[in-house]
């Protein structure tokens, strides 16, 4: 057991972003209420994704994580799922091919829901009102009753979250994955696209390589490894009411674990040492991430490194970190360098949308060339420190949105307004994340 540490200690500490509930016993009676429901994932599960991420950490797999910057009860629906599941597979397997490495996957998805802001209100036309946190919370229409929090929203999430899952699952484990699937991953409007050609030739070569394992005897039908995949989820673990509703403890190893999502992260907003989230980060047993932007000293970086994996255990702690392009430089080599100095074990993510927000044309959007750039200096920075870069973190969907300008398939700034559909952080549609995994496959290779 962590010292000094239960489920609520958070409780008593100093909280950032948190939403003020109109009727504090309401909010309790859903907090009891998702206490009784069963977790969305297993220790078990969360144990098997943290010995993969020691695997990154040791430089011997690459991490893939991605999804929504919010999950929304609206978007809520098998084709969304689906897209996005398939997306995923195509970049996965792009860069297991680049990599010759396993290639982890954690989707931002099944519980992102809450979501941090710069501001506590918002307004629009001289009317000031509280802002959108995420569905888990409030609504996201402009007026005053859709903006007040709401905790019976917290139970929406959950049921959500478990469906999501279990569709999921049933793509990880139930056939769709099965590589001899390669070709079919193909989504429509991809079809059409200049990477159409480059994702075709690849498939082709794996369905070759899976012909002749299968000639030789190594189908599908008799090895998992072709057949199925492990998939998981991650999300922010903002709203710790919710967190810790979930939190529990593992029958095998007597542990805690956080069994909202496999995988949490603490946000670049709520990092403080003495607060409230790195409180609860620090008590359960489930592989986290800390998200580290310019604002964090390498001093700091390492208190909070001691604070969250006091034994050094590796695929315990991610640094998932995000300065924006051209400024990398500035901040990522002072962290490498104590980490390193300290012997701290650690996996490398990069985050190359979160300081890339930008606004055009009355939109928030992030410009494609900027976040190639930032993963490059993430690349290039980690060569010549002669440190892993371990993986990456997008803000992607497996819909034809016109969110981020830029592209092979270009979106231009004028475009933005034909599906801009995010109720957040603007996305990579599924052609920019798909030429992104290209790019990043390419920087894989020339690191091999
Ligand atoms: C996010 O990942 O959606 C997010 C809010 O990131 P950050 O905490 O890095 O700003
Ligand atoms: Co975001």
């Amino acid at each position: 057991m962590v010292e000094n540490w239960s489920p609520s200690s958070w409780r008593s500490k100093p909280i950032l972003q948190v939403p003020t509930y109109p009727d504090s016993k309401k909010l309790e009676a859903v907090e009891d209420k998702i206490k009784s429901f069963p977790p969305l994932v297993f220790a078990g599960e969360a144990r098997n994704l943290k010995t993969q991420l020691a695997d990154v950490a040791a430089g011997k797999a690459f991490l893939l994580q991605g999804g929504d910057c919010t999950e929304a009860f609206s978007e809520h629906g098998p084709d969304n799922i689906r897209d996005f599941f398939r997306v995923f597979l195509q970049m996965s397997v792009v860069l297991t091919f680049a990599a010759a490495k396993p290639v982890v996957k954690i989707g931002r998805i099944a519980g992102q829901f809450a979501k941090p802001r710069s501001s506590d209100t918002e307004t629009k036309d001289g009317v000031e009102l509280p802002s959108y946190r995420g569905d888990i919370v409030n609504a996201i229409e402009f007026n005053e009753e859709a903006r007040v929090p709401d905790p019976h929203r917290q139970i929406m999430a959950y049921r959500q979250s478990a469906a999501t899952l279990n569709l999921l699952r049933a793509f990880a484990q139930g056939g769709y994955a099965n590589l001899e699937h390669v070709h079919t991953w193909m989504l429509d409007f991809v079809t059409e696209s200049p990477l159409a050609e480059r994702y075709g030739k690849l498939a082709d070569r794996i369905s070759e390589t899976i012909n002749f394992m299968k000639a030789i005897g190594f189908d599908a039908a008799r090895y998992q490894r072709l057949r199925e995949t492990d998939f998981y989820t991650c999300h922010e673990a903002l709203l710790l009411g919710y967190e810790e509703a979930l939190t529990r403890k593992d029958s095998i190893s007597g542990d805690c674990y956080g069994t909202s999502g496999h995988f949490l992260w603490i946000g670049d907003r709520t990092r403080q040492l003495d607060h409230a989230h790195v409180e609860y980060f620090r008590g359960i047993h489930n592989p986290i991430g800390l998200k580290c932007g310019p604002s964090l000293e390498p001093d700091e970086l390492l208190k909070l490194t001691d604070i969250l994996n006091p034994d050094n255990e590796p695929g315990r702690l991610t640094l998932i970190t995000r300065f924006g392009a051209g400024k990398v430089e500035d901040h990522l080599p002072g962290m490498i360098r104590a980490i390193e100095r300290e012997g701290k074990n650690v996996v490398w993510c990069c985050d190359p949308m979160h300081g890339n927000t930008v606004s055009a044309a009355g939109y928030k959007t992030r410009p494609f060339d900027q976040i190639l750039r930032e993963v490059r200096e993430f690349f290039e920075i980690h060569r010549a420190e002669g440190t892993y870069p371990g993986g990456v973190h997008f803000e992607m969907t497996g819909k034809d949105v016109t969110e981020c300008i830029g592209g092979a398939k270009e979106i231009r700034e004028e475009e933005l307004g034909n599906r801009y559909h995010t109720h957040c952080d603007p996305r990579l549609n599924a052609n920019q994340s798909l030429e992104l995994a290209f790019l990043v496959a390419e920087l894989l290779k020339t690191d091999r």
